[in-house]
């Protein structure tokens, strides 16, 4: 199989996943990595076998990276891709695409001026538990969407991540950190958003880290710990979003979706598999529905929305976790602030091309037929 060159930009704790996935897709082939700590991107080659460390603009420089998968921090995201760009090189970018719609409208502007697209995470919309779901909606097995919820309930990264701090400053927090799953999941099911509003809050101030190597160490949180949404979808469907790292406890689902002819109980979009479980008008039980589609394979997550853009480069097709996409999540969680800070619904002027379904039958490491 002819295969696309991968650069990556910032090797750490993500890293590790998307060099697995790289070594999963065939299409994939890991040339270079960097990083401002040249020794985690020397760590990192010496793990997976990565041919070359160096710096940015000598990874941005070689002619055998296609694609720069961007793994740095939120905030450090335009800057890396808009160099990616300018460099004419296509541009994978980890969640979210930028820290505002101003610097995500400018990533888009810049690629569409170059020619070379822009991918966003999460690609976990691509995994066998919400194509399936996407093929029950789709087909009508719940009637006409009327509603859903959706509910990212924690307290946080502090006690897992070695390097925990940005989680609570702009560009993360619940909503801009957990969201886009949420978000894109719900999206790709219900079609785009035209209206939100929200509330938000810094309900917990102060993190004490309590994983290694910063044990102890205390974290002011600058940007929302609870994030409370209300959605209008162009299709008439409303909907609920709470994204939260303030609770410790809670037995919530993750995502319903509800239409006139019955539930759909949606998996955690932070996964690629199941379980998908329907209750039609008139039964009393949720019954578990087989799933239509593969790629539910966890160790895969990471790179699936990738190798998929690398597909499509290589075919012609349209890629499916488009900057488009991860724009509109990004107007939408903006979108969130504004309403809570305006007290006033916002309208959001973004949409993006509904990704199309995945063809079923595919092998794992493959996603096109
Ligand atoms: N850790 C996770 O479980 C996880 C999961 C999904 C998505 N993500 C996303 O992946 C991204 C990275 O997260 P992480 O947890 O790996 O963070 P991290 O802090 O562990 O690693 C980020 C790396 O990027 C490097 N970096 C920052 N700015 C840079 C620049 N300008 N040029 C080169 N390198 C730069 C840092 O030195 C660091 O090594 C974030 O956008 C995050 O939202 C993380």
């Amino acid at each position: 199989m002819e295969t696309v060159g991968v650069g990556i930009v910032g090797c750490g704790n993500i890293s590790a996943a998307y060099l697995r996935s790289v070594e999963t897709f065939r299409v994939l082939r890991a040339v270079a990595c960097t990083d401002l700590d040249l020794g985690r991107a020397q760590a990192r080659a010496k793990e997976f076998g990565v041919p070359k460390v160096c710096s940015l603009e000598e990874l941005l420089a070689d002619p055998e990276v296609q694609i720069v998968v961007n793994l740095t921090n939120p905030k450090a995201h335009e800057e890396v891709s808009l160099a990616a760009i300018a460099a004419g090189k296509h541009v994978y970018t980890e969640k979210p695409l930028a820290l505002t719609r101003e610097g995500g409208r400018r990533i888009l502007e810049a690629a569409r001026q170059q020619g070379v697209r822009v991918g966003c995470a999460p690609g976990t919309h691509l995994g066998g538990g919400l194509q399936t779901c996407r093929k029950l909606i789709d087909e009508g097995a719940i009637g006409r969407p009327v509603a859903c919820a959706a509910f990212m309930m924690s307290h946080g990264h502090e006690s897992w991540h070695p390097s925990p701090a940005y989680y609570y400053q702009p560009g993360a927090g619940p909503m801009f950190d957990m969201g886009p799953y949420y978000l894109t999941a719900l999206v790709n099911l219900l079609g785009p958003v035209v209206r939100v509003a929200g509330m938000v809050g810094i309900q917990i101030p102060e993190r004490t880290i309590t994983s290694q190597p910063l044990y102890g160490q205390k974290i002011r949180v600058e940007t929302p710990d609870h994030v409370v949404g209300a959605l209008h979808f162009a299709d008439g469907a409303i909907g609920t979003i709470i994204t939260t790292f303030a609770v410790w406890h809670s037995s919530l689902p993750r995502i319903e979706i509800y239409g006139t002819e019955g539930s759909l109980s949606v998996p955690d979009p932070n996964s690629l598999g199941g379980p998908v479980r329907i209750s039609l008008a008139g039964e009393r039980e949720w019954q578990e529905v087989p799933l239509t589609h593969g790629h539910t394979d966890s160790r895969t997550m990471w790179g699936i929305g990738l190798a998929d853009m690398a597909q499509a480069i290589l075919s012609g097709r349209p890629h499916r976790a488009t900057g488009e996409l991860g724009y509109h999540v990004l107007d939408v969680m903006e979108g969130f602030f504004d309403s809570a800070a305006s007290g006033r619904y916002y309208q959001v002027e973004s949409t993006f091309p509904r990704p199309a379904p995945l063809p079923q039958g595919l092998p794992e490491d493959v996603l096109d037929d």
